[in-house]
């Protein structure tokens, strides 16, 4: 049907993808006790697609505070962290551990993603002592979970997810992935370590099933329930029963 065509009807306005994204990075200083981290992220969210990771989010802010005052956990040891957006958790583990592995599986993200690691190491930063990597990673993708335990045989100590939990479809998925990663170490040689910020009863409800319905026992670190951006969070250890 042509313009013509469509007399009074209403006309159909095709946007392109690229119409909704938002790339006006800005530079941006962020400061957790004693650590200043600075990186690119948007301050407010693009308007369609799954670009949540462009900015960085309340349980970011609560895990990045948790670590910033328990940095002792860390040293050393090497993490993978699922839905990093733009690597805020990351990047400051990076400061104590050995090494880290941040994914995503928007491709956009991982684009701020790089260009923010590629910040942090470029600037021979020294307080960078962490082997830093990226990798394409949606929750349940065996393939890929598959090709990042090809690359990192031992697995890792750590597991770490920052204010993943919003979507319910994709609890299952992170929690089927989050089991890969657990059961590659013999039990107790890693947790998942997630900074949960609560937005929905139901999603409360589910984050607690899934962990059981996976062999996982949920635990919540004392002393770490506090309000972040309006809302009620808390720090999580999860690890196989
Ligand atoms: C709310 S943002 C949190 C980003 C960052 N961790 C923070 O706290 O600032 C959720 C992140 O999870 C990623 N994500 C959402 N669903 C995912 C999935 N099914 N598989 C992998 N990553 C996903 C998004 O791309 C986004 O980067």
């Amino acid at each position: 049907m042509n313009r013509e065509d469509k007399g009074e009807e209403e006309e159909e306005i095709v946007c392109l993808e690229s119409f909704f994204i938002n790339n006006d990075y800005q530079l941006t200083t962020f400061t957790f006790g004693s650590q200043v981290l600075q990186l690119f992220c948007l301050q407010s969210a693009s308007t369609d697609f799954d670009l949540t990771g462009q900015l960085v989010w309340p349980g970011a802010m609560l895990m990045n505070d948790y670590i910033s005052k328990n940095a002792e956990l860390l040293q050393g040891s090497s993490i993978v962290e699922l839905g990093s957006g733009v690597g805020i958790t990351g990047i400051l583990c990076s400061r104590f551990c050995s090494e880290v592995v941040l994914t995503d599986h928007n491709d956009e993200v991982l684009k701020i993603l790089k260009k923010n690691i590629d910040l942090h190491t470029s600037m021979e930063n020294p307080s960078c002592k962490a082997g830093l990597g990226v990798e394409k990673l949606e929750w349940g993708n065996s393939d890929q979970i598959n090709q990042i335990l090809q690359k990192y045989t031992g697995g890792f100590d750590l597991i770490l997810g920052a204010d993943i939990c919003f979507q319910q479809s994709s609890i299952p998925p992170l929690f089927d992935t989050v089991e890969q990663f657990l059961r590659i170490r013999e039990k107790g040689q890693c947790k998942f370590i997630l900074a949960y910020v609560s937005r929905a009863k139901m999603m409360d409800t589910m984050v607690i099933r899934e962990a059981a319905r996976h062999g996982m026992l949920i635990n919540e670190i004392p002393g770490t329930c506090s309000v972040v951006g309006n809302l009620q969070g808390v720090i999580f250890e999860i690890t196989l029963e």
